[in-house]
């Protein structure tokens, strides 16, 4: 039985959103129907909003979700009616070398980022298709088991939307991409969503000092709560000279903005031997200017980082568990909430950095 869902929909000969009602496929083989309770609005969506990763074909967008398991394909094995789950915007094959090794977030078979199912179709009825292969903007969505992660019931379904995306990004970030110790110095370069869990994700490991730098008043202060020693103004003409002083040069510097200055800025505010970690995404034709005799010499390291270098299964389940036990305060992190009918607004917040994470409860 197909089932009729509401969703919001980008359509790039408008470049328009607008709420539309699939018709979603019953989930087949190895497919589950997820009902979507929370979905955050992450800066990714607003890059194919705001035209920085062009698409030809209609998306419905949202990749941040988590949910309640209502029907599963013949071929499902790890995933129960009435489970709660996390959707993992990067399905993995679960074969290839990259996963075969542990290394999901490599995989190279997904095609979650030609934002269809693994085999290359739409769950939908209509000419549209799931952005990242999830496509969190709706009622209810079809997905692959490796999609959908069951992490513990008592765990707030908001909050582990969040898990989807920014939570495991950002902390990921920290303790798996670059492998930040306990002491070491960690400045995180624009604390919105990603940003406040790489906050998060330092203060967890013992990092010090935390650096946190934005534009935004609020955003900063939310910072200092969650762990950051110090606050900085992206815009102050002296920011570099400022994160010297404090870190001696920093050991870390994770960029979570996706912008050419700030990547660029990252090698000067680093010590001989630091690690620039690219979270944020940038438009895909972009190019950033650094300069190798320096990398070369003071033996400074280019990070790049997708997903948190996280693997979904493990991941998910792990950071649920650290927020359980008040080791990742993650509610923290959730800001304003509505519905389908808010995400203009959601857009609107995002663009102009105000507020925290918007998450929608379709
Ligand atoms: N690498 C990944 O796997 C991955 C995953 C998720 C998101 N992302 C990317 O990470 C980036 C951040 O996503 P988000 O949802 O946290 O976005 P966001 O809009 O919530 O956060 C960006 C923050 O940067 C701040 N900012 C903007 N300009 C600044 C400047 N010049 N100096 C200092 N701060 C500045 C804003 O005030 C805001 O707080 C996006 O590019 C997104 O696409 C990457
Ligand atoms: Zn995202
Ligand atoms: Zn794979």
């Amino acid at each position: 039985m197909s089932l009729p869902t509401r969703a919001v929909v980008f359509d790039p000969a408008t470049r328009k959103t607008q709420l539309q009602t699939l018709t979603l496929a019953e989930p087949v083989a190895d497919q589950v129907q997820v009902k979507i309770v929370a979905t955050g609005v992450c800066h990714s969506d607003l890059h194919i909003v705001d035209g920085d990763w062009p698409v030809d074909t209609p998306l419905v967008l949202g990749h941040e979700g988590a949910g309640v398991v209502e029907a599963v394909g013949p071929l499902v094995r790890d995933v129960r009616v009435g489970d709660h789950v996390v959707l993992s915007w990067f399905a993995p094959c679960r074969r290839c070398d990259a996963c075969a090794a542990g290394r999901a977030w490599l995989c190279a078979n997904t095609t979650a980022t030609a934002n269809t199912l693994p085999d290359g179709s739409t769950p939908y009825a209509e000419d549209v298709l799931p952005f990242l292969g999830v496509g969190t903007f709706s009622e209810y969505v079809v997905v692959p088991e490796a999609a959908a992660i069951t992490v513990a019931d008592d765990v707030p379904l908001d909050v582990a939307s969040l898990i989807g995306c920014a939570v495991t990004t950002g902390v990921g970030a920290v303790t798996n991409t670059a492998g930040v110790r306990p002491g070491e110095s960690g400045v995180v370069i624009g604390v919105g969503g990603v940003g406040q869990a790489a906050v998060l994700g330092l203060a967890l490991v013992g990092a010090d000092p935390i650096v946190a730098v934005d534009l935004s008043g609020p955003r900063l202060e939310l910072a200092s709560e969650l762990g950051a020693t110090h606050t900085l103004r992206g815009d102050d003409p002296a920011l570099a000279e400022r994160v010297l002083e404090i870190t001696g040069g920093a050991h870390h510097v994770f960029e979570a903005i996706g912008r050419v200055p700030t990547i660029e800025s990252m090698p000067g505010l680093l010590r001989a031997g630091g690690q620039a970690v690219i979270v944020g995404m940038t438009g895909f034709d972009a190019s950033v200017s650094l300069n190798p005799f320096d990398l070369a010499d003071r033996g400074i390291s280019v990070l790049g980082c997708n997903y948190g270098s996280s693997v979904p299964s493990v991941d998910f389940p792990r950071i649920a568990a650290l927020h359980r036990s008040g080791r990742l305060p993650l509610s923290r992190l959730v800001g304003s909430g509505g519905t389908l009918d808010d995400v203009e607004r959601a857009f609107a917040d995002l663009r102009a950095g105000a507020g925290l994470r918007t998450v929608l409860r379709p």
